[in-house]
C-alpha cells in the first residue's frame, strides 16, 4: 500500500510522514532528501548527473557513501534544490527511482507530486496544508531564525515550486486536504492512519472507500 503525502514546504510533512509510517508500520520515503541530493551535488560539480548519483535514503541521507543529512538542510542547498527540481531531467531520473522503490512493500512516501505523477494510483493521498505564516512559525522554531525571513524565503520557494512548468505543486483531485493549523501532530497522523486502515479493509473486503 502507498499513502501519498504532498504539500508545501512547512506543512509538517516530514514530522508527519515519519509518524504515520511508524504508526502503521511503513516504509517512509523523504523524496525531497533526493531533490536536495542532486542540489547538493551540483554545487559542488554543476555537471553532475542526477541519474548517476548514488543517493541512500534511510536513517542518514548519504551521497555516493558520504553522510549528508545535514549538509543537504544548508540554506544554500535548500535555495538549489528548489531550483533543481523545475529541471525536467532531474525529475524524470528521480521519478524513475521513486517508482521503483515504492513498486514493493508498504510506503509512506512524502514530496510535492507524489500522488500527481510518481503514483497517481497511490490508494491514500493527503494534501497536508497550513497557513503561509504557520508554516513559516514552524519553520522559524526549527530553525532559530526569525519569522519574517523564513516567510519571505518560504513565499519565493512556494511560488517556484507552484508556477513551475513541470509537475507543478498542486494537490490531485482525490486527494484528502487535510489543513493541519491548529491540529495537533497526533491529531494530523490519527486522521491519516484512520484513512489508511479504512482504505485497505475496504480493499480487502472488496469495497471502495
Ligand atoms: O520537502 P523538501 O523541502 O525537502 O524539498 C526540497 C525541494 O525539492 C523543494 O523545493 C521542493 C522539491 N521537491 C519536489 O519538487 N518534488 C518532490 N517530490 C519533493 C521535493
Amino acid at each position: 500500500m502507498l499513502v501519498a503525502i504532498d504539500g508545501p514546504a512547512g506543512a509538517g510533512k516530514s514530522t508527519v510522514a515519519r509518524a504515520a509510517a511508524d504508526a502503521l508500520g511503513f516504509t517512509y520515503l523523504d523524496t525531497g532528501a533526493m531533490y536536495r541530493c542532486v542540489a547538493l551535488a551540483r554545487l559542488r560539480d554543476p555537471g553532475a548527473d542526477p541519474a548517476a548519483l548514488e543517493i541512500g535514503l534511510g536513517e542518514r541521507v548519504t551521497l555516493a557513501g558520504e553522510d549528508v543529512s545535514e549538509a543537504i538542510r544548508a540554506p544554500e542547498v535548500t535555495a538549489e534544490a528548489s531550483r533543481v527540481a523545475a529541471d525536467p531531467a532531474v525529475r524524470a531520473a528521480l521519478v524513475a527511482r521513486q517508482r521503483e522503490l515504492i513498486a514493493g512493500g508498504d510506503w509512506v512516501a512524502e514530496g510535492r507530486d507524489i500522488g500527481t505523477v510518481v503514483a497517481p494510483d497511490a490508494e491514500v493521498k493527503v494534501f497536508l496544508d497550513a497557513t503561509p505564516q504557520e508554516r513559516a512559525r514552524r519553520r522559524a522554531a526549527q530553525s532559530g531564525r526569525s519569522a519574517a525571513e523564513v516567510l519571505a524565503e518560504q513565499e519565493e520557494r512556494d511560488a517556484r515550486d507552484r508556477a513551475r512548468e513541470h509537475a507543478p505543486l498542486t494537490a490531485a483531485p482525490d486527494a484528502v486536504i487535510l489543513d493541519t493549523t491548529g491540529l495537533t501532530l497526533a491529531e494530523v497522523v490519527d486522521r491519516i492512519v484512520n484513512l489508511s486502515t479504512t482504505r485497505r479493509a475496504a480493499r480487502e473486503t472488496g469495497r471502495t472507500a
